[in-house]
């Protein structure tokens, strides 16, 4: 292997960039994230990282390959690995002049840290004119597929909907995390939410993922009760450093969809969210789904963002197992 030990004994070479492990409770991380962050291009997108510095547990892994020459870092790629294993990688971003080779090649070398890991999915968001990410996405076999829409709604003169007759929403505690659990599994029958992918995995750890993610916001879960059954539920979240709300998840299971309860479960997190202070409501919603545009659409939320979404299932022997793992 060519390349050269600078002054303090790191290995420095344009062809093997240097690999630092982080956690997410090391401080050099979010400056790091930071440094990632200020690096890109007009045109690439950052979002995604605040959101992660947030929402990073403890023992999550936030993995971060560097690219680094004799002259210092020219890029960098960041991987969010929770314990629920659906990983998420932002970058690979240069500093302005760097060769788009090394961009390629932070990307392999992370990919190839990733199943070492416990990662069941790994995704990534992409700005959708940036061809040239897509391209070593696509060179380390991630597949596109539907563009995910980012829709806002204007909380500012939001009031507090009357419920249809019939249905009403239950707090959710700790306790009912079962019943939450089956009801979210079976609000995912026949919807056109990434159906390809698995967002999910098992339920009960994405959602002690999310309950367990710190962030400075408050967080709002109901279940929704149509004639005293459980049929959906409703999952909110203050992203205060945002200074918005976040419709983390909204789903119904069939027969209680085309009810009119979905417009007012939206129109109720518009509330909501003006209850806490804040003037928007975010979602992100997959292209193709048509019930949620339209119900979004009919709340007045506009479009804000588009993302292209990539992602690569790692073979089964590629896996390994986790704290978390089945
Ligand atoms: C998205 C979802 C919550 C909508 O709830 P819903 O109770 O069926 O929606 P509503 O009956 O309140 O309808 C709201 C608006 O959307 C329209 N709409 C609902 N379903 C539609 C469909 N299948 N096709 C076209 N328009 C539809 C309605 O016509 C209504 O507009 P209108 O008042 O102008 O007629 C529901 O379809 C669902 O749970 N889907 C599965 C999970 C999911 O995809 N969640 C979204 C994640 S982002």
């Amino acid at each position: 292997m060519s390349g050269r030990r600078d002054a303090t004994g790191r290995f420095s070479d344009r062809r093997s960039p240097r690999m630092v492990v982080l956690s997410a409770g090391d401080p050099r991380t979010g400056v790091l994230a930071s440094w990632i962050l200020g690096q890109q291009r007009p045109g690439r997108g950052g979002a995604g990282l605040d959101t992660i510095r947030q929402l990073a547990l403890p023992h999550d892994e936030l993995l971060l390959v560097l690219g680094e020459r004799d002259a210092g870092t020219e890029g960098a790629v960041l991987a969010h690995v929770p314990a629920d294993g659906l990983a998420e990688v932002i970058g690979p971003r240069l500093l302005p002049g760097i060769d788009a080779g090394l961009g390629e090649r932070l990307l392999e070398r992370i990919v190839a840290e990733l199943p070492g890991r416990w990662v069941r999915l790994m995704v990534a968001y992409l700005c959708p004119e940036d061809g040239e990410t897509q391209a070593w996405f696509a060179a380390q076999r991630f597949r596109a597929t539907r563009d995910l829409l980012v829709m806002s709604g204007e909380a500012w003169a939001a009031s507090r909907p009357e419920p249809p007759v019939g249905w009403r929403l239950r707090p959710y505690s700790p306790i009912w995390q079962q019943t939450l659990v089956r009801v979210l599994v079976r609000t995912s029958l026949g919807a056109e939410d990434y159906p390809e992918l698995d967002i999910w995995g098992d339920v009960g750890k994405r959602l002690t993922q999310l309950e367990q993610a710190r962030g400075s916001g408050a967080r709002l879960w109901s279940l929704v009760e149509w004639e005293g059954r459980v049929v959906g539920g409703l999952l909110l979240t203050d992203r205060a450093e945002a200074g918005h709300c976040e419709l983390t998840y909204l789903g119904l299971i069939p027969p209680a969809r085309g009810r009119g309860c979905g417009l007012w479960l939206v129109r109720h997190a518009l509330w909501q969210t003006r209850s806490w202070g804040r003037s928007r409501l975010v979602a992100g919603v997959d292209t193709a789904n048509g019930p949620a545009l339209a119900t979004y659409a009919r709340a007045g939320f506009v479009e804000i963002d588009r993302r292209r979404v990539v992602y690569r299932v790692p073979e089964a022997s590629e896996r390994r197992q986790g704290p978390f793992a089945d």
